[in-house]
């Protein structure tokens, strides 16, 4: 038998089933529900955030960053191209397609566990996704602002300050984007000092020079006397959290900003839990803000640890290796991995390589909180 015959046989099969077993329910051979079901346009993914109970509708082809904004949702979010992380969420059901793969920018820990990001993420079906909505006051806004003073801190780490037109509310650990008219596009900076409730009218952030780049190189060359910037934020999920167990810090060049910021905000608020700083840098030079860590230690009303860690110089009373290979004595240190959050800020790979560790050692990934210092060649490395 020919493959030509053989399928109108099945179709002829088929057809004579479909009409006995329709005749024997009583039901009319054709109606129009299921031309619907068949040829209809299908119903559009319902999603549910948790646990804010927010419901919404995805359109045929859009992210669900993209209709959560749309609708007006403060959705975390600030690359919108899968980069930052900033709309990692956690998906508890359904299914989605992913633009770019997740894995560039999440960790195996968090994909294993359901993490996506929501600004890559096509709903296949309903989905209930677990993300922290911001209070409507904390939803980010934009000033005009310029720099007015430039402190050197290392051979390549600078203190910056920008004079704000108006003032700005953020989170002790949180970042602003600034944009300035000759520049490529934004470029994101972490608040280095603790936050003012009523918005602060001055911010700074510590700014590494990172060769060939448009930001930092044109501020190591002081190109930026009378540059109109626009400042906007306050951005990303980098908070301390509530709780009473130990905090472990972790950073890596001027990933030391938000943690300054978190820290000092945390003593001025008399948190008592216990600390340990971990900060790594290549050799001595690297090491910058001793004294101002000094005195967070002395004000500090639990035990407070600061471990420089260097990977390239031998320092006597200086730990030497990567950052990452201290975290597991830092954790035994602070009574193991239950109740322990973790604060991470730094570039990319030091991110990843503490995420498998911390997470080896016990801690869960909802105790894990980061920002990824990334650039435009960790974007083009996509
Ligand atoms: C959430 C967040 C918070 C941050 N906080 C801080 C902070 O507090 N302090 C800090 O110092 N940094 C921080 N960063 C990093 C910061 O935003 C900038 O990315 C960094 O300062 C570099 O900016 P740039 O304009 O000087 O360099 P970029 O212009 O971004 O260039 C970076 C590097 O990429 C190369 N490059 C540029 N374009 C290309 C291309 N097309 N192909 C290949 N390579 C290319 C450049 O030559 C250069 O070497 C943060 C980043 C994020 C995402
Ligand atoms: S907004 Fe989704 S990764 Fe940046």
């Amino acid at each position: 038998m020919n493959v030509n015959r053989f399928t109108s046989l099945c179709f002829a099969a088929f057809t004579v089933r479909w009409i006995v077993s329709r005749t024997i329910e009583n039901r009319p051979i054709w109606d129009r529900t299921m031309f619907k079901k068949l040829f209809g346009k299908k119903p559009e993914p319902q999603v549910e955030l948790v646990p804010s109970g927010r419901k919404f509708a995805v359109a045929r082809n859009k992210t669900v960053l993209e209709q959560a904004l749309e609708i007006g949702l403060p959705y975390p979010h600030d690359c919108t191209v899968g980069t930052c992380g900033s709309c990692r969420s956690r998906l508890l059901s359904g299914r989605v397609d992913a633009i770019t793969p997740f894995g560039y920018t999440l960790s195996r820990e968090e994909l294993q566990a359901g993490y996506i990001l929501a600004c890559q993420a096509i709903p296949e079906s309903d989905l209930r996704i677990e993300v922290e909505l911001p209070d409507a006051e904390d939803v980010p806004v934009s000033v005009g602002g310029r720099i007015v003073d430039i402190q050197d801190l290392t051979h390549d780490i600078r203190k910056v300050t920008w004079q704000l037109d108006a003032p700005l509310r953020f989170k002790a650990g949180q970042y602003m984007n600034v944009r300035w008219p000759a520049g490529p596009g934004h470029r994101s900076y972490s608040f280095c000092h603790a936050p003012s409730p009523e918005g602060s009218l001055r911010v700074s952030a510590f700014v590494r020079r990172v060769p060939g780049g448009a930001f930092t190189d044109s501020l190591f060359a002081g190109e930026f006397a009378d540059t109109e910037f626009t400042v906007d934020g306050a951005h990303g999920g980098f908070w301390l959290r509530p709780g009473d167990g130990p905090i472990l810090l972790v950073g890596g060049g001027s990933g030391l900003s938000p943690l300054m910021s978190l820290l000092e905000d945390a003593a001025a608020r008399n948190v008592r839990r216990d600390v340990v700083l971990l900060f790594g840098g290549r050799g001595e030079r690297d090491l910058y803000c001793l004294d101002e860590i000094a005195g967070i230690a002395a004000r500090w009303d639990a035990r407070f640890q600061f471990r420089p860690v260097l990977s390239e110089e031998q320092v006597e009373g200086v730990r030497h290796g990567l950052v990452t290979q201290e975290i597991a004595d830092a954790i035994a240190e602070l009574g193991g991995a239950p109740g322990l959050q973790a604060y991470m800020c730094g570039p990319p790979p030091m991110i990843d390589a503490a995420v498998a560790s911390l997470t080896a050692q016990g801690v869960a990934l909802d105790a894990i909180h980061y920002d990824k210092f990334t650039d435009a060649s960790t974007r083009v490395a996509q």
